[in-house]
């Protein structure tokens, strides 16, 4: 647990990380395990870059929700299912067909009432960290990418994006997105209809997408 010793965080909530991370250490395949401890660290790579190091509650928030963005994972599909059934969660009934999405989608009721977490922000990170929102907050996208290019992803294009994440956060956002709708499309899969809005939010005057 040496990636707890050097996080920006007070020792009472390093204490609780280490707490979260050893139980996750005990219930989770070694795969999602390493999956989960990387996007942590790429994130504490990220957050000294793009979140204020006095601002400890954000690095904390972030950090939580890093631990336990893929808690859902560790339900079936059909289990899933039931859980958004059984609690009216408000989830779309094509989404209901999104296996790959619906871990989060149910995620963070699964986190509030396992973990006891109440925070909100923390909740909608891990909400929405498959499919993000118009606007995300500098953690949310933070999480969002530390998921897609942690040390333990390997694909084609990663370590590009790895460079351009230290470099310009939001270029780097775009080409998550970029990629993730032309995989969507070559495979013939649904596109999320949000994934387009938020792909032509991003678009629409805020970012110069790079062509390469
Ligand atoms: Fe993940």
């Amino acid at each position: 647990m040496d990636f707890i010793d050097d996080l920006n965080l007070c020792n009472e909530q390093k204490n609780y990380i280490f707490s979260l991370a050893e139980k996750l250490k005990t219930s989770m395949s070694p795969e999602l395990y390493y999956h989960t401890i990387g996007t942590l660290n790429y994130s504490k790579k990220l957050s000294l870059l793009y979140i204020d190091d006095r601002n400890k509650k954000a690095h904390y928030r972030l950090y939580v929700s890093c631990l336990l963005h893929d808690y859902g994972r560790m339900f079936g599909y059909e289990e899933l299912i039931e859980v958004a059934r059984n609690n009216h969660l408000k989830i779309r009934e094509f989404e209901l067909k999104l296996p790959p999405l619906l871990h989060g989608l149910v995620g963070d009721f699964l986190v509030a009432r396992d973990f006891g977490i109440q925070d909100k922000r923390i909740l909608k990170a891990i909400k929405y960290h498959t499919i993000g929102y118009c606007n995300m907050s500098i953690e949310d996208k933070i999480l969002f990418i530390s998921d897609k290019i942690e040390e333990t992803r390997d694909y084609e294009g990663v370590e590009r994006l790895r460079k351009l994440s230290l470099k310009d956060i939001n270029l780097c956002l775009a080409e998550v997105y970029k990629n993730t709708i032309i995989y969507v499309i070559k495979e013939n899969k649904l596109l999320h209809p949000d994934t387009s809005k938020i792909w032509n939010n991003i678009c629409g005057g805020v970012i110069n997408v790079s062509k390469k």
